[in-house]
Formats: C-alpha cells, sequence, structure tokens
C-alpha cells in the first residue's frame, strides 16, 4: 500500500504529524509512506493518483487554512484514490487539556469546525478526518503546546485498519 502524506504547515506541527504518521507507517509491512510540503510537491513530479492513499494536513491559525490547501483540494480531488485530512488545530486541543472538555470532543469540535465546512464545499469524502494539537507562540514565548505524539500514531493505526 502507497500512501502519501502532504502538509501545509505554519509553524511546523503539521509537518511533525506527518512526519510521525510517515515513521510509523514505514515500520508496516507492505505499506510505503511519504511524506513531503505540500508546496514542494505541486512543484514537483509526485503523482497522486499513484498512491493508494492520501493524507492531507493542514495548519489552522484564526480559523483559516494555509492558504493554496484548499485550492489543491479543488484542483486535484479527482486524481485522489482514498483520502484522509487532518487539521494542526492547537487551540481547540488545548480545550481538552485544560479540562475543559474530553479528547474525543476537542477533536469532534475541530473536525467540524475547520474540516467538514470544506468537505462539504468541495463535495469530498474522506475515509478519515483528524485534528491534533499544535503550539501557539507568542513573541517567541511559547503559550502552550497541545500536540501529543501518540494521538497522531493512534490516527494512523486507525488509518491503517480502516483502509482494507
Ligand atoms: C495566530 C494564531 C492563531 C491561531 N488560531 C487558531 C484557531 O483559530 N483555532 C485553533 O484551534 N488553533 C489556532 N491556533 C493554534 C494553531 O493551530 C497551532 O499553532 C498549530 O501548531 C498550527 O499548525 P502549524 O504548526 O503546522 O502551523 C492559532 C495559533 C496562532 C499562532
Amino acid at each position: 500500500m502507497k500512501i502519501l502524506i502532504l502538509y501545509a504547515s505554519r509553524k511546523g506541527w503539521t509537518q511533525k504529524s506527518a512526519e510521525t504518521m510517515s515513521d510509523y507507517l514505514n515500520t508496516l509491512e507492505r505499506v510505503c509512506a511519504l511524506s513531503c510540503n505540500l508546496r514542494m510537491a505541486t512543484s514537483s513530479s509526485i503523482k497522486i493518483e499513484e498512491f493508494d492513499i492520501l493524507i492531507l494536513g493542514c495548519s489552522i491559525m484564526a480559523g483559516f487554512w494555509k492558504p493554496g490547501t484548499k485550492k489543491f483540494l479543488k484542483r486535484n480531488k479527482h486524481k485522489i484514490n482514498k483520502l484522509a485530512l487532518y487539521v494542526s488545530a492547537g487551540a481547540t486541543l488545548e480545550k481538552a487539556n485544560r479540562g475543559k472538555c474530553s479528547l474525543e470532543e476537542a477533536v469532534n469540535l475541530a473536525i467540524s469546525k475547520y474540516i467538514d465546512p470544506v468537505k462539504k464545499k468541495y463535495k469530498i469524502n474522506t475515509i478519515l478526518d483528524g485534528a491534533f494539537g499544535g503550539q501557539y507562540d507568542s513573541n517567541g514565548r511559547i503559550i502552550f503546546n497541545s500536540w501529543k505524539k501518540e494521538d497522531v500514531i493512534t490516527w494512523t493505526q486507525n488509518l491503517v485498519s480502516n483502509s482494507g
């Protein structure tokens, strides 16, 4: 099974999730995973249609996807065999860290705010959606970091077992 992971990151945590997925997937038999910056992938010879699964990850800031990511989905949706989407929604996931809700509730909130409207708008189906944490810095000071490696690994395991 060939899996391509494309990420659109601003501060590096969407990239870290992609690399964590790729490292994990490449330990599995019969799986070959490649992670790549979305911008670099669009200017390279990578052929999306040659991959069984495309995982696309996007950084969320002020409620917005990183520019260019939705356009990429719109232009390439017909080439994608199976799609899984994830967002890095650091502030939303931090709610669970602070005990304001469960992890599941925070993930569902992030998916409903940042992924569902995009799927609806572009008429896209996915095999799995996900939301992970990230880091919030202000003037070089870390305000919080809600990224957790185990959340990324668990999601990736679910993806593999759901993908047939
Ligand atoms: C200016 C700013 C705005 C942010 N806005 C949101 C937001 O609207 N919702 C959210 O869940 N997280 C928000 N975050 C947290 C980001 O999701 C977090 O920084 C994440 O790491 C971004 O992904 P990236 O590291 O790949 O760029 C914000 C962070 C910053 C610095």
